[in-house]
C-alpha cells in the first residue's frame, strides 16, 4: 500500500493513486459491513475544527472508530482552544500533534493546512481551508461516487453549478477531472460567481476541454453529471431581489431534471439551502446522499493510507 504523508490538495492524487485509493474503499465496504476492525486500536486522530462542519468531521471521525482508532476532538477551536489567547496555528499544530497520530484540520483561511503539515510531526489532512481553498477529501468522496454510479470517468460530461469562485469542492474536484481523458467541465454561473483564472488556467495546461456559461439549460441534456452548490445570500450583499433571481435560475427541479439523461446522475456536496427542490431526492439520479456513505469509505481508506 502506498504511504501518504499528508492530504492537503487535490493535485497530489495521480491517477495510479486514485485508482489504489478507490481499490481500498472498496476494501473498507467489506470491513464495515461486518461493523469495523480493532487493526488500528493503538492510533489516535486530532481533529482540529476551526470552521463549522458536520459531514466531514463525523465522517473522519466515525472514520477513525471503524477502524478502531480512538479521537481526540475540538469543533470550535477558534473559541475553545488556545487560539483564544492568541496561540498561532504553527505551534497549535505543533503541540497536537505530540498527542496524536494523524490530525484532520478545517480552516477559515486558505492555505492554513498547508501551513499546518510543514510543522506537524504526524500526517496532516486538509477538511476544508478557507472560501476558495481546498477540500481535496470531498473531491475524492465524489470522483469515487461518479465512478460507482456511472462506471466510468474519462469522457464525463460534468455541470458545476452554483458559486463555484469560492466553491472549495469544485475547484478540488476540477483538479481531480484535470487527470482524466476527454473530460468535459462545463461552469454554469453568473459572471461573478464564475470559476476563477487559476482553475481555467490549470485545466489549459492540461489541454482539459472546458466551457463558462450562465444558462443551465442550454446544457441540461448532454450531461452525465450536475453537481450543484450552495449560493450564499451573503454574496449579494445588498442586492437581495438579484439573489432570489439568481436562487430560481439554478433551481433543481422535477422539471429540470426530467431533461437529464436517463444515465445520468444529480450530485450536491452538502448542506443544501435551497438549490434542489425535496422531492428530486426521491429520483434514482439523485446521489448526493450516497456521497455521504462513500465519503465514510474514503476517509477510513485515506486513514490506512496515512497511518
Ligand atoms: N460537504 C461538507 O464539507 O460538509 P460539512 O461542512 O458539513 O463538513
Amino acid at each position: 500500500m502506498t504511504k501518504l504523508q499528508h492530504v492537503i490538495e487535490a493535485q497530489q492524487f495521480t491517477l495510479p493513486l486514485i485508482n489504489e485509493l478507490f481499490q481500498t474503499a472498496d476494501q473498507m465496504e467489506k470491513i464495515l459491513e461486518r461493523g469495523g476492525t480493532l487493526d488500528y486500536q493503538n492510533k489516535i486522530m486530532a481533529s482540529l475544527f476551526y470552521a463549522p462542519s458536520t459531514r466531514t468531521r463525523f465522517s473522519f471521525e466515525s472514520a477513525m472508530y471503524r477502524l478502531g482508532g480512538k479521537v481526540i476532538s475540538t469543533e470550535q477551536a477558534h473559541l475553545f482552544s488556545s487560539v483564544i489567547g492568541g496561540e498561532t496555528l504553527e505551534d497549535t499544530v505543533r503541540v497536537v500533534a505530540n498527542f496524536c497520530d494523524v490530525i484532520v484540520i478545517r480552516h477559515t483561511e486558505v492555505g492554513a493546512a498547508k501551513r499546518a503539515s510543514l510543522v506537524s510531526s504526524v500526517p496532516v489532512i486538509n477538511a476544508g481551508d478557507g472560501k476558495g481553498g481546498q477540500h481535496p477529501t470531498q473531491a475524492l468522496l465524489d470522483l469515487y461516487t461518479i465512478y460507482k454510479e456511472l462506471g466510468y470517468i474519462d469522457g464525463l460530461k460534468i455541470a458545476f453549478v452554483g458559486d463555484l469562485e469560492q466553491g472549495r469542492t469544485v475547484r478540488s474536484l476540477a483538479y481531480l477531472l484535470g487527470k482524466f481523458e476527454r473530460v468535459m467541465l462545463y461552469f454554469i454561473a453568473p459572471d461573478f460567481l464564475q470559476i476563477r483564472e487559476d482553475i481555467q488556467d490549470y485545466l489549459t495546461r492540461h489541454n482539459v476541454w472546458f466551457t463558462l456559461e450562465s444558462d443551465l439549460n442550454k446544457v441540461i441534456s448532454e450531461i452525465d453529471v450536475i453537481y450543484v452548490t450552495r449560493i450564499e445570500k451573503e454574496r449579494f450583499a445588498d442586492k437581495a431581489d438579484i439573489y432570489d433571481e439568481t436562487v430560481k435560475k439554478y433551481f433543481i427541479d422535477k422539471d429540470l431534471i426530467s431533461k437529464m439523461k436517463q444515465k445520468s446522475i444529480i450530485m450536491h456536496p452538502l448542506p443544501r439551502l435551497n438549490e434542489i427542490a425535496p422531492d428530486v431526492d426521491h429520483d434514482p439520479r439523485a446521489a448526493y446522499f450516497k456521497q455521504i456513505r462513500n465519503g465514510l469509505l474514503i476517509r477510513m481508506a485515506l486513514l490506512t493510507m496515512l497511518l
